[in-house]
C-alpha cells in the first residue's frame, strides 16, 4: 500500500527561496514516487489566524498555487487542494475539540510563545491572543486525520502539532473502541537545506531577510543576492566556504562537481561581487523556467480555480465519507430507524450488545421507564414519577450502582430495587421461584454492565 504523505502551506506571504529549498522541492519531488499518495493542501483556514487582511490572503493563495504548480507539482497524480474548500475539515475540528484536554493546548508552543510574551511585558497573559490560535493544534490535527495521513514532512517547529495530532486521534479511537484514524508521524528530512538568509540568519519572512523566487523577475533575484552579507575580505583574498551565507546558498542548487569548483573559486579568492555573479547564475538556471511557468499561471487564475476545485472534489471523496462515519459513531445519526443500543460505546465494539432504557408515559401521564438487557429481555420497571427529570435522575443512579451496590429485596415472585429504603422499581412477576432467581441473576449482570460501562 501506498504511504500517504500530506502537508499544508500556511497561505501568508510569498514564496521565498528558502520555501523553495526547504519545502516545495522536496515536496514535489516525493510526489513523484510511485510508492506515494501525497495530499498538499493551502492551509488558508489557518492563515485566518495570523492575518486579517483579506487582500493579502487572497493574493498568498493564488501565488503559492500558482508556485507549487510552476515547481513541477502535477495535480493529476497528487491531491492538491484548498483546505477551506473542505467543509468536513472544520466538522472534524468540532469533535477533535470536544475531546481535545485543555491543558494538552495550553502546552501548544506557539500558545506558549504569546503568553510568556504577554508575561514578559507585564500584561494580562492572555492579552490579545485569539482562541484561533490556541485551537490551531485541533484544526492541524482535522487536516491531517481527516485523510488518514501516514506520514506528514514537517519543520521542527512543527513536531509537537504532529504529537497532538496523533494524541487525539489516538484518544477518539481509544474512546469509540475501534480504529477510526490513522495514527500520523513526523517527517523531518535531514537532508533538506536549510538557507541562510540576507543577513546570515535562517532564511525567514519574519526576519525580512528573505529572497524572493518569483516574485520581481530575475531583476528582483539579482537584486537580492548582492545584497547578502559577506564579510570584508578583498579580491584575492581567500574566503572561508564553511562559514559563508553564499556557498550555503550554492550548494543547494548546484550538482557535487559545481560546488567543488566554487569551494575552490572561494578558496582562490574570487570576490564577493563574482561569487555572487556565479551564484545567481546558478540559480536562474533553475529558476527561469519554472518562472516563466509561474507568470503564465498568474495571468489566468481561473484556470488554478479549476485545478484547485477538481482537487477538493478528490480530497472530499476521501473526507466525506468519513466524516458520515464518524457522525453515526458520535450518535448523530439519521432517526430513520430506534436507537441502537450505543453504537459506538466503549463497551459495544468488544462486548456487544448492553443493557438498555426505554422511557415511557403511563396511561396516568407518568413517567416511567424499563430496563431491558443486553438481549432486550424486560429486566425491570420503574415506579411512575410525576417529573420525567426525577426519572431521569433514578436512571443515572441505577447506571452507576452496580450489583454489589444495589439494595434488591427478593419478594415471593419478583424483585424490588430498592433505593433509601422505598422501592424505585421492580421485576416483572415471574412464573415460579426459579425463574424468580433467574431474573435476578440477569439483572445484577446487568448492573454490573452498566456499572463498567460508566
Ligand atoms: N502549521 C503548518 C505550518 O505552519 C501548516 C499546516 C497546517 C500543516 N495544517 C497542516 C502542515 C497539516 C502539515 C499538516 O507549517
Amino acid at each position: 500500500m501506498n504511504t500517504r504523505v500530506l502537508t499544508g502551506i500556511t497561505t501568508t506571504g510569498t514564496p521565498h527561496l528558502g520555501n523553495y529549498v526547504g519545502a516545495i522541492r522536496p515536496a514535489v519531488a516525493a510526489s513523484r514516487r510511485d510508492d506515494v499518495d501525497a495530499f498538499y493542501f493551502m492551509a488558508d483556514y489557518h492563515a485566518l489566524i495570523k492575518s486579517h487582511d483579506a487582500g493579502r490572503i487572497e493574493r498568498s493563495r493564488l501565488e503559492i498555487a500558482a508556485t507549487w504548480l510552476a515547481a513541477g507539482l502535477d495535480p493529476a497524480r497528487v491531491t492538491f487542494y484548498r483546505q477551506s474548500d473542505i467543509p468536513e475539515i472544520p466538522e472534524l475540528t468540532w469533535f477533535l475539540t470536544c475531546i481535545a484536554s485543555k491543558g494538552m493546548l495550553n502546552r501548544a508552543h506557539a500558545y506558549k510563545a504569546a503568553v510568556d510574551r504577554n508575561t514578559a511585558a507585564g500584561e494580562d497573559v492572555d492579552a490579545g491572543i485569539t482562541a484561533g490560535l490556541y485551537m490551531y493544534p485541533v484544526l492541524m490535527a482535522a487536516d491531517i486525520l481527516a485523510f488518514d495521513a501516514n506520514q506528514v514532512p514537517v519543520g521542527r517547529d512543527q513536531i509537537q502539532h504532529i504529537e497532538m495530532a496523533r494524541d487525539l486521534g489516538q484518544r477518539f479511537n481509544h474512546l469509540h473502541g475501534h480504529d477510526f484514524f490513522v495514527l500520523p508521524e513526523a517527517l523531518i528530512e535531514e537532508q533538506v537545506a536549510t538557507l541562510p538568509g540576507l543577513d546570515g540568519r535562517k532564511m525567514s519572512k519574519s526576519y525580512d531577510n528573505t529572497i524572493p523566487l518569483f516574485a520581481g523577475g530575475k531583476k528582483q533575484l539579482r537584486e537580492a543576492i548582492m545584497r547578502i552579507v559577506t564579510d570584508s575580505r578583498l579580491p584575492g583574498e581567500p574566503k572561508d566556504p564553511d562559514d559563508c551565507a553564499l556557498f550555503t546558498i550554492f550548494r543547494a542548487f548546484a550538482s557535487q562537481t559545481e560546488t567543488a569548483a566554487f569551494r575552490q573559486a572561494l578558496l582562490d579568492g574570487i570576490s564577493w561581487g563574482e561569487a555572487k555573479q556565479v551564484l545567481y547564475e546558478r540559480i536562474e538556471t533553475d529558476v527561469a523556467p519554472m518562472r516563466e511557468r509561474y507568470e503564465a499561471l498568474m495571468a489566468d487564475p481561473a484556470a488554478i480555480e479549476t485545478i484547485l476545485r477538481q482537487g477538493a472534489q478528490k480530497a472530499r471523496a476521501i473526507a466525506t465519507p468519513k466524516l458520515a462515519a464518524l457522525r453515526e459513531v458520535l450518535g448523530l445519526r439519521a432517526m430513520t430507524t430506534a436507537p441502537a443500543p450505543a453504537i459506538g460505546s466503549k463497551a459495544t465494539p468488544k462486548q456487544g450488545k448492553m443493557p438498555r432504557f426505554a422511557s415511557f408515559r403511563d396511561a396516568d401521564g407518568g413517567f416511567r421507564f424499563r430496563l431491558f438487557s443486553a438481549e432486550g429481555e424486560e429486566l425491570l420497571l420503574s415506579k411512575s414519577f410525576a417529573d420525567p427529570k426525577a426519572a431521569g435522575a433514578l436512571q443515572k443512579q441505577i447506571r452507576a450502582l452496580g450489583a454489589g451496590a444495589a439494595v434488591l429485596q427478593v419478594r415471593s415472585l419478583s424483585v424490588d430495587l430498592e433505593l433509601d429504603g422505598a422501592t424505585v422499581a421492580s421485576t416483572p412477576d415471574c412464573r415460579d421461584e426459579q425463574a424468580r432467581d433467574e431474573a435476578l441473576a440477569s439483572l445484577r449482570e446487568a448492573l454490573d454492565q452498566l456499572a463498567a460501562q460508566d
